[in-house]
């Protein structure tokens, strides 16, 4: 393999950037030459691409988003969005790619792989670290920690106003933010979409607390757990309980911002696994890290199995949120 393709697509992710980097110096180092394809699949149908040597990639280790630029495309959804894309792959003499992001990603690059045969490696990006085959998705770890210092300035306002605080952290399908940011910041209540939520159990909790001379507290919100997510539980809770209380969106934030060290030495790795197993002639995976080791999982897996949350964890916040 004389040339590789590598983009981002999706949601963005702090980390993408170290991903970008690994990819275009490992590749160097083997003699391999990147090319940049901007705008995911949304630039891959228009061949918005350039050329990534060493010093394209020189200071962006550490800044949050992607320098190659992110979307969601509709026409690549399309066989004929498809076709286009792998036309202008070809044209530019792309024998293979890196695709970072996560599974909407991935389902796109199955297809592209099935249809018309271009290899290509999948590298974990997202928030959501919703991806089986590997313990940690790339954003997380910063996602987490940007929604826990809100969390933690929240909690000053909450004590002194003595008021109850609906704060809701991304994750559509996937509670893993919810549960993290929850425990470490010390969070009364978490709401996950992967288990039922009760409005009524939930006030009772919060009574049961106030009885105990609580005066403020924190509930987390991942935005898929309930309809309406933050807002939508305290109207529901309003009906079994008065409250003193507020909502507090956390949305995009979590997204963007330098990545924490976890994140950059992961991205780093992953980046440059990706280009080893793609040159040496792996395609439809993603290289993921689990327990340490860099772990190579069929795209097709890492999409469909399910990641579960750690249960013991969210058992443990119950307990410490006495
Ligand atoms: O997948 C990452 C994510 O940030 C989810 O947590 C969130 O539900 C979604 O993207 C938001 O997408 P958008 O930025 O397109 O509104």
């Amino acid at each position: 393999m004389k040339r590789i393709g590598v983009f981002t697509s999706g949601g963005d992710a702090p980390g993408m950037n170290a991903a970008i980097r690994a990819v275009v110096r490992q590749a160097y180092a083997l003699g391999v030459e990147v090319i940049g394809i901007r705008r995911g699949y949304a630039g891959m149908i228009l061949g918005e691409m350039l050329p990534l040597g060493v010093r394209d990639v020189a200071n962006i280790l550490q800044r949050g988003g992607t320098i190659l630029l992110t979307a969601r495309s509709q026409e690549f959804m399309t066989e004929e969005g498809r076709a286009k894309a792998a036309e202008k792959l070809r044209a530019a003499g792309i024998e293979g790619l890196v695709a970072i992001g996560g599974d909407g990603t991935f389902r796109g690059a199955m297809r592209l792989l099935e249809e018309h045969r271009i290899p290509v490696v999948g590298v974990p990006g997202t928030i959501d670290n919703d991806l089986y085959g590997t313990d940690y998705t790339i954003g997380f770890d910063t996602a987490v920690n940007t929604a826990l210092e809100a969390i933690d300035r929240i909690r000053d306002t909450a004590a002194s106003h003595e008021r109850v605080f609906f704060i809701e952290v991304m994750g559509r399908h996937a509670g893993f933010i919810a549960l993290d940011v929850g425990l470490a910041g010390g969070a009364e209540v978490i709401a996950l979409p992967e288990e039922p939520v009760d409005p009524q159990a939930v006030a009772e909790t919060l009574l049961a607390s106030q009885a105990r001379g609580k005066t403020s507290s924190i509930v987390v919100v991942a935005e898929g757990a309930y309809p309406g997510g933050a807002a939508g539980l305290l109207e529901a809770i309003r009906a079994h309980m008065a409250l003193e209380a507020r909502v507090t969106v956390l949305g995009h934030i979590q997204r963007g911002g330098a990545p924490t060290a976890k994140d950059r030495v992961l991205a780093s790795r992953l980046g440059a696994a990706a280009v080893e197993a793609l040159t040496g002639g792996a395609s439809g995976v993603m290289v993921g890290e689990v327990e340490g080791e860099v772990e190579i999982t069929p795209l097709k897996e890492a999409v469909e199995r399910r990641k579960d949350i750690r249960r013991d964890l969210l058992a443990l916040s119950r307990v410490l949120a006495l």
